[in-house]
C-alpha cells in the first residue's frame, strides 16, 4: 500500500512547519492530550538483554554482564499478561537485545497472539525462525543499508547473507503477518535510501520505516559524550531525501519518524509502557541502560505502578526538565 501523498505531505508537517514555535506547542499539547485520553494501549516487553551484534548506535554492552545474563522466563511473561489493562491491544515483544536468543521467544509470541494482543517483532536478521509467521503481527528486520560497507560498518558482527535471506524467507511464508524493515538513519547511511526502497519494491517489503539515531548511552557517562559526536555528524543528513526518493509507483508503505525540532512528542508512560525481562516498569525503549525503574509487576499491580508514574507525565506535559530525556529528540 503506497502513501505518496501522506509522505509528501508529513515532511512539511513534521519537518518545515514546525519550525514554527506556535505551531508546534499546539501540536504537542494536542498530541500528549490524545495519548492520555487513549490509555495504554502498547506495552513493550524485553525477551532479553542479550545481543550477537554490536551496532554503533546501540548502548546495549553498557548494560552489566551479570544483570543480562538471565532471560525473561516463560511463567514470568505469563505473569505480565495476567497483570496488563484491558485497554492493551499491542506487545512488542522485543527491547534492546536480540529477541531469537529466548529459547522460549517463539512459546510467548504464540502466548500473546492466543490471547488475541497484536505482537510485533523486532529483530537483527540473525536468528530469525519462520515458526513466529504463524503468530506475530508484524516481523521488522532492522536494515541500516543495503551496500556491504555501510551495513558492516553501522552493525559491527552482522552476517550480510543470513539477514537478506532471512528476510526473503520471511516474505515467501509471511501469510497474515506484515514484514517491515527499520532503517535508523545516520550520516553514514542516509544515502543508500534509494538502494533500500529498491530492496523493499523488488522484495515486497508490507511498510519500511525510517527513525533518526538518538544518544541512548546513560547520560553524564563518557560514552554519552563520545557518542555526542556522532549524533552531531547526523546534522549532515539531508532528510528531504527520504521523501524525494519515495516514488508514487512503490507498492511498499512509507513511514518517517522526523527528528524532532522541538521536544515533546513522546507517548512512552502515557499510552506505551515498557517492562523489562526482570518484569520492572521503566521509562522507555530509549534510554534503557540506566533507566528509571517505577516499580516491579512481581511485587505491584500494573495499576498501582502506572499511578506512581503521574510525575514523570505531568513533566512531559509542562515541559519541565527530565534527566533521563535530556538531548532525546522525542
Ligand atoms: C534496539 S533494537 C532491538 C531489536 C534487534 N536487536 C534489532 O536490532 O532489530 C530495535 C531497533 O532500535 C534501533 N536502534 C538501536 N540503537 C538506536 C539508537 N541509538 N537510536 C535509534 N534507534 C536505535 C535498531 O536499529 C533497531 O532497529
Ligand atoms: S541494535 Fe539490536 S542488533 Fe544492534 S546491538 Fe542493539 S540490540 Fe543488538
Ligand atoms: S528519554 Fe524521555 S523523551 Fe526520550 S523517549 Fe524516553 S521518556 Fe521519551
Amino acid at each position: 500500500m503506497n502513501n505518496y501523498d501522506e509522505v509528501t505531505q508529513n515532511y512539511k508537517k513534521w519537518y518545515l512547519d514546525l519550525k514554527e514555535e506556535k505551531i508546534f506547542e499546539k501540536r504537542r499539547l494536542e498530541f500528549l492530550e490524545y495519548h492520555q485520553k487513549k490509555g495504554v494501549v502498547r506495552v513493550q516487553v524485553e525477551p532479553t538483554k542479550r545481543c550477537n551484534l554490536k551496532c554503533v548506535m546501540c548502548p546495549i554492552d553498557e548494560i552489566d554482564k551479570e544483570k543480562a545474563k538471565d532471560d525473561l522466563k516463560l511463567e514470568d511473561f505469563e505473569l505480565i499478561l495476567t497483570k496488563l489493562p484491558e485497554s492493551v491491544t499491542n506487545i512488542c515483544l522485543s527491547g534492546l537485545g536480540e529477541p531469537f536468543l529466548n529459547k522460549d521467544y517463539i512459546k510467548m509470541v504464540k502466548l500473546a497472539s492466543r490471547k488475541g494482543y497484536y505482537v510485533e517483532v523486532y529483530n537483527n536478521g540473525s536468528f530469525f525462525n519462520k515458526e513466529v509467521l504463524k503468530y506475530a503481527g508484524e516481523v521488522n528486520f532492522s536494515v541500516d543499508g543495503i551496500d556491504e560497507e555501510v551495513l558492516k560498518n553501522i552493525r559491527k558482527n552482522i552476517k550480510i547473507n543470513k539477514l537478506f535471506d532471512s528476510i526473503k524467507e520471511a516474505v515467501e511464508n509471511k501469510g497474515k503477518c506484515k514484514i517491515k524493515l527499520n532503517f535508523t538513519a545516520n550520516y553514514q547511511n542516509y544515502k543508500n535510501i534509494k538502494k533500500v526502497y529498491d530492496f523493499c519494491e523488488i522484495v515486497g517489503i508490507d511498510e519500511l520505516q525510517i527513525q533518526p539515531t538518538s544518544n541512548n548511552y546513560a547520560i553524564g557517562g563518557s560514552r554519552y559524550k563520545n557518542f555526542k559526536k556522532f549524533i552531531q555528524k547526523n546534522g549532515e543528513i539531508d532528510w528531504s531525501i527520504f521523501s524525494k526518493e519515495y516514488s508514487k509507483n512503490y507498492n511498499f508503505k512509507l513511514t518517517i519518524w522526523y527528528p524532532r525540532k522541538m521536544k515533546g512528542f513522546c507517548a512512552w508512560g502515557f499510552s506505551n509502557i515498557y517492562i523489562t525481562k526482570d518484569l520492572e516498569i521503566i521509562n522507555c525503549c530509549q534510554r534503557v541502560t540506566k533507566p528509571i525503574v517505577f516499580g516491579n509487576l512481581k511485587e505491584e499491580s500494573f495499576e498501582e505502578i502506572y499511578k506512581k508514574m503521574q510525575w514523570f507525565r505531568e513533566k512531559h506535559i509542562k515541559k519541565e526538565d527530565i534527566l533521563i530525556c535530556n538531548d532525546c529528540p522525542y
